[in-house]
């Protein structure tokens, strides 16, 4: 497998992911961008879509930051040059910019957060920073000089004044000038800066991992609402002690024990993992279909030769376990057994299933169901 411009998937995880940035000039040559500076700024006054714009001086103060939804005047009122508009979770909003995670697919569906754009007119940037994710920044329209390198943390200097984590005395260490369809890979805690040369529009594709509290509070808070958890400890052991105050290190023992033994359960920490990590990062994402479909209407599309395809913005993911094959979509979970079990597969493998192999599959009534119940709560839909 391959990386958009060449590079081997192989050598790219070992020598690049997570460990160091890297510059791919052509990733896709003749790239036009799927969306343009006008379509971001109408996206930026709906409501649903998660806008921001950034400002390098507004009014004296440093970074200041605007959240969206904004009226359309807004966009007459900035400065000439030195702003960016920033627009979250593109690829649920534009089919094609959806399109292009095929192109990302060498990294697991769980890893993938959104695809985010910025169009900034000469001189916009949203500051010198670093990120806690992957990212690799696509050069989409016009051209922007990227300034990165160095680790940072949380300890690195900031600029004051400002709500965003703007980075002060901050050296690079190497500048390069992207042109449309040119990337950047960069790892997470790498500083960097990008500044449009003249109006361009950038897309991230943006990877995320669980942070170690969601996965404490989130996996906790799974397994209480497995297990019946407001039943008091009832078999905790007493022995004869000499002062009531003190709290024996046999009771601390016998508290780990139980933790131990309840969070050991492997099984439902797939299923909690799968349903977390495929979960919507909104409510806009994924709405029910307007018109819902039957289990027979599903048969006839199927038979007419009709293609499903993922709904944008849905995430799909699979863990296979001893006897069950657990389903992962849009933060549901959905146990396929015996023939099912190769249905996962085949929905998690792409945006666009291979229809052949579905229709076979698709003779279960099951399976059929599960289709159906999938279209109508606006995952899949029948293109
Ligand atoms: C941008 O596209 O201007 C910012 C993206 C980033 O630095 O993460
Ligand atoms: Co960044």
């Amino acid at each position: 497998m391959k990386l958009p411009g060449g590079l081997s998937v192989t050598e790219f995880l070992q020598e690049y992911w997570q460990k160091k940035p890297k510059v791919i000039r052509q990733a896709f040559p003749g790239f036009q961008s799927p969306v343009s500076a006008e379509e971001l700024a109408g996206l930026a006054c709906e409501e649903a879509v998660e806008s921001r714009i950034v400002i390098e001086d507004d009014g004296g103060k440093p970074w200041q930051l605007h959240n969206g939804p904004f009226p359309p005047d807004r966009f007459s009122h900035l400065p000439e040059s030195h702003w960016t508009l920033l627009v979250q979770g593109l690829d649920h909003w534009v089919p094609d910019v959806a399109d292009l995670l095929n192109h990302f697919r060498f990294i697991p569906n769980w890893r993938l957060d959104d695809i985010m754009a910025s169009y900034a007119p000469v001189g916009g940037s949203v500051g010198p920073h670093f990120d806690q994710y992957d990212v690799f920044l696509l050069q989409a329209e016009g051209q922007r000089t990227w300034h990165f390198g160095g680790r940072c943390d949380e300890t690195s200097p900031r600029v004051e004044g400002t709500p965003l984590r703007i980075l002060k005395d901050w050296a690079p260490e190497e500048t390069v000038t992207l042109n449309p369809g040119d990337m950047l890979y960069l790892p997470p805690g790498i500083g960097h800066h990008g500044i449009a040369d003249n109006d361009c529009i950038t897309l991230s594709i943006g990877f995320r991992a669980p942070t170690v509290d969601d996965l404490l509070t989130g996996f906790t808070d799974f397994l209480s609402s497995q297990h019946d958890a407001s039943v008091p400890l009832s078999n905790l052991q007493l022995d004869e002690q000499s002062n009531p105050g003190a709290i024996s290190p046999d009771i601390i023992d016998q508290l780990d024990h139980k933790i131990r033994e309840t969070m050991a359960d492997k099984r439902l920490l797939a299923l909690w993992f799968g349903q977390y990590a495929t979960a919507p990062k909104n409510l806009d994402i994924v709405v029910p279909a307007e018109e819902t479909v039957s289990e027979d209407d599903v048969e006839q599309m199927i038979a007419e030769g009709a293609q499903i395809r993922w709904n944008e913005g849905s995430r799909f993911a699979y863990h296979e376990l001893e006897d069950t094959t657990a389903l992962f979509v849009d933060g549901e979970q959905y146990l396929l057994r015996g023939d099912a079990t190769p249905l996962a597969q085949l929905l998690c493998a792409g945006t666009e299933p291979d229809m052949t192999e579905l229709a076979a599959l698709a003779s279960d009534d099951a399976i059929k169901g599960l289709l159906c119940r999938l279209v109508n709560q606006g995952s899949l839909y029948f293109e």
